[in-house]
């Protein structure tokens, strides 16, 4: 999902298993060569995965949060893809050791009774440490789940098939949602996998008035950023300097630009690494990690994509 990083936080880890999971998609297990413990996650985590030819992709941890000997992420294939996924599956074999990030959550679970979660191919990733901390914790949930057809189901032998609904397209067509949000009243709602779905979701839960109970992952961005609602400044208040922001530009490049360092990863405002507190001024949010209240308290923005909708912002930069 991701194409470049400036995170320099990677361990070494080995792939110590492959498994062939459905069509197209296989998981791998990556440990520390010397067999210690690795950094704790919690569901929604993902990790960057540095391949051999610096293509970075991030993927969701998948595995068992209680296991710190391992990490578990699965890979779909995607040969029409940019060509991480088909790097990937090519180069990932068991033995080999691989830059690996640390863990960081933008899709953090959130305390509710009831859980529906929402996947598309995929996106049945996270939902698994998630749905496995639901249940250790005592709450109920269910699982609507479509894919291309049953070849293309995976880890569905892990998961209780009294709580799970399985949509093969090729012969159900297309997840309801309609349906989905109308039997979800009171629930939390997570979703994850292809763009089209996650969009259908989003406006069918924005006009039932419930926007803030949904919770995406998304492994592409929303749609494009191209150009820009025209040239403003940003003051960064720590730094004492306003910087002016072109409209081919993004936020962060013109804080680059005038000598600040600031992590980023996606750069598509879908991993939260750039994410920087907002002191003063109006956002044109385009990430898709902020929800709907939190975008209009506007205590901070995703620089790599959202921009002013005024002449200037003040950044805590
Ligand atoms: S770098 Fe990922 S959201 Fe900005």
């Amino acid at each position: 999902m991701s194409t470049s990083s400036s995170d320099s936080q990677t361990l070494p880890l080995r792939v110590v298993a492959a498994r062939w999971e459905s069509e197209s998609i296989t998981s791998y297990e990556l440990a520390r060569a010397d067999g210690g413990e690795l950094p704790a996650w919690e569901p929604g985590a993902h990790v960057d995965v540095h391949l051999p030819s610096g293509t970075v992709r991030q993927y969701s941890l998948c595995g068992d949060p209680t296991d710190t000997s391992r990490y578990r992420i699965a890979v779909l294939e995607l040969p029409a893809g940019r060509g991480g996924s088909v790097e990937v599956h090519r180069e990932l074999r068991p033995g080999r050791v691989i830059p690996i990030g640390r863990p960081r959550s933008n899709f953090v679970l959130a305390e509710a009774d009831r859980y529906v979660f929402v996947a598309g191919g995929i996106g049945i990733t996270p939902m698994l440490p998630m749905i496995r901390e639901v249940q250790r914790r005592g709450g109920t949930w269910e699982l609507v789940y479509g894919a291309r057809t049953v070849e293309h189901f995976a880890f569905v032998r892990e998961l209780d098939p009294s709580a799970v609904q399985l949509v093969p397209q090729d012969t159900h067509g297309h997840l309801d949602l309609e349906s989905v949000v109308a039997s979800s009243s009171g629930a939390a709602v997570y979703c994850c996998g292809p763009t089209p779905l996650m969009d259908a979701l989003v406006e069918r839960m924005s006009r039932a008035g419930r926007g803030d109970d949904l919770h995406l992952e998304r492994f592409a961005a929303a749609a494009p950023v191209v150009g820009s609602s025209g040239e403003f400044e940003v003051e960064l208040a720590r730094s004492e300097k306003v910087v002016p922001v072109r409209p081919d530009q993004t936020v962060l490049e013109a804080v680059r630009d005038a000598g600040i360092d600031h992590p980023s990863s996606c750069e598509m405002g879908i991993c939260g690494s750039c994410e920087v507190k907002v002191l003063g001024g109006d956002v044109d949010h385009r990430d898709d990690l902020l929800t709907e209240s939190e975008r209009a308290q506007c205590n901070s923005m995703m620089i790599c994509v959202s921009r002013a909708c005024g002449a200037r912002l003040v950044l805590d930069l």
